[in-house]
């Protein structure tokens, strides 16, 4: 990879996707692209930048021939709790970023990495250890676009040559950008409200177990798949990659040990609650572990600290 496109360069993923491939590829390399959410100085003063609507394939085009590009990191998505409140618009904008992203790297044989998701996972999916090809039914509109994206991706692979390569997040932690719209969000939501309240108010019930992962493995991971021997890779779209699995008395149990007074109660929103009982309870992500050596940094009680630690710096 050479020069690499980062589209939604401002969102959770983007905005330490960009700098954590400035560092390796070199700023002048790495190409962030933003919409209508402004990019942070960070990222704007650091290297090149690029507004750019990615449902527009023709003004893509554009971007991709004036920065020489040949790989994209495409983190355009409406999430899966947003995109039940508007499924035409997480439909349009998921499956045109995606078609785009691979449409335009046909001619090149670039690279495209698109994230999937436990989201592309449904309620006839083994829940315990889902393994890496199974059933995959989901009943969000943001997971059917994510079943078609991984089928789309492996598509241009085999008919075009497009190097298209992706892993199955899990719910992404981070404290940089906040996520917008997800199931998983209250994983991140609960450290901010621990250090600014000592309490939180979880939408997810008790016993609601999901995959997890802290930033910095997710990002290790997005470059370590496109960097992987293509020779040894079985499958490309998508892996089942995961750090941790727990459910909201968990994570708050891993709070308590740093802030005893912290409180958790409950509000269940009915449509989170039943996208989180639709997907896996726990990933089994042994094929990402073979076929090019995926192996998370971060466990709860790691994450936890280091999450408590930068999120009270943040708010201070
Ligand atoms: N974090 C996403 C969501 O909750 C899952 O990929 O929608």
């Amino acid at each position: 990879m050479k020069n690499i496109l980062v589209i939604g360069a401002a969102g959770q993923i983007g905005s330490e996707l960009v700098p954590y491939l400035r560092k390796i590829y070199g700023d002048n390399h790495v190409i962030a692209t933003f919409n209508r959410t402004p990019l942070p100085a960070e990222i704007s003063e650091a290297g090149p930048t690029a507004q750019m609507n990615a449902t527009d394939g023709n003004s893509m085009y554009q971007v991709i021939k004036k920065y020489n590009i040949d790989a994209i990191y495409n983190l355009v998505a409406v999430l899966s709790a947003k995109g039940e409140a508007n499924p035409p618009l997480s439909w349009k904008i998921n499956m045109e970023t995606t078609f785009n992203c691979l449409e335009n790297m046909k001619e090149v044989k670039g690279a495209v990495f698109t994230p999937s998701s436990i989201g592309a996972f449904g309620l006839t999916t083994p829940q315990d250890q889902t393994p890496q090809d199974t059933i995959m039914r989901p009943s969000t509109i943001y997971g059917i676009s994510k079943v078609a994206g991984e089928l789309l991706a492996d598509y241009y692979h085999l008919k075009y040559g497009v190097d298209a390569r992706g892993v199955r997040f899990p719910g992404i932690i981070s404290n940089v950008t906040m996520p917008g719209g997800g199931t998983t969000d209250y994983a991140v939501e609960i450290y901010y409200e621990a250090i600014k309240n000592q309490k939180y108010t979880s939408n997810l019930k008790a016993g609601t177990f999901l995959d997890m992962m802290y930033m910095p493995d997710a990002l290790a991971a997005a470059v370590q798949i496109m960097e992987a021997d293509p020779a040894k890779l079985i499958h490309r779209n998508c892996f089942n990659v995961t750090a941790m699995s727990f459910d909201p008395e968990i994570i708050a149990a891993a709070i308590r040990k740093h802030i005893p007074e912290f409180v958790l109660d409950y509000n269940v929103d009915p449509v989170k609650q039943a996208i989180a009982e639709s997907w896996p309870n726990s990933m089994d992500d042994s094929c990402a572990r073979a076929e090019w050596g995926w192996k998370p940094e971060y466990n709860l009680e790691t994450m936890t600290i280091d999450m408590l630690e930068k999120v009270a710096a943040k708010l201070k």
